[in-house]
């Protein structure tokens, strides 16, 4: 089991990593909304693994209009797959984890 997938770990990772503040999407957001079960190590299927997300996402970055309408596509599954995962995200949420994205998921 990945640390990841165990919530006492993530927990713990929450307690000593300050990025885990509200304001800001780290990968333990990431692992607590689902996204690392198909984009992360072992990515699922067709999915694009974190790091390849981050590349296609690095265009947004810094650019809060172009990131805000991606974000808006994203959340109605428009032009991708519907993906439930996605499609629940508020729009907060969406913009967090997309922004994590674009500046490296880091
Ligand atoms: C059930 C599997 C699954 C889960 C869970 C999932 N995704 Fe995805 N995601 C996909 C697939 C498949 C694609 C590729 C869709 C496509 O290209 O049509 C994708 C594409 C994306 C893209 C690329 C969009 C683009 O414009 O190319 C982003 C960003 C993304 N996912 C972020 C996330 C985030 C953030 C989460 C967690 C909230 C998440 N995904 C959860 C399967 C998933």
């Amino acid at each position: 089991m990945k640390w990841f997938c165990n919530p006492a770990a993530i927990a713990i990772a929450c307690l000593m990593v300050p990025v885990c503040a509200p304001t800001f999407a780290s990968m333990p957001m990431a692992a607590d909304y689902g996204c690392v079960n198909c984009h992360g190590a072992y990515p699922r299927g067709e999915s694009p693994s974190l790091e390849q997300l981050a590349g296609k996402m690095a265009k947004y970055k810094g650019d809060d209009a172009a990131l805000a309408q991606k974000v808006a596509k994203y959340r109605t599954g428009e032009p991708l797959e519907h993906i439930d995962a996605h499609e629940r995200l508020s729009t907060e949420a969406a913009t967090r984890l997309l922004r994590w994205l674009a500046e490296g998921a880091h």
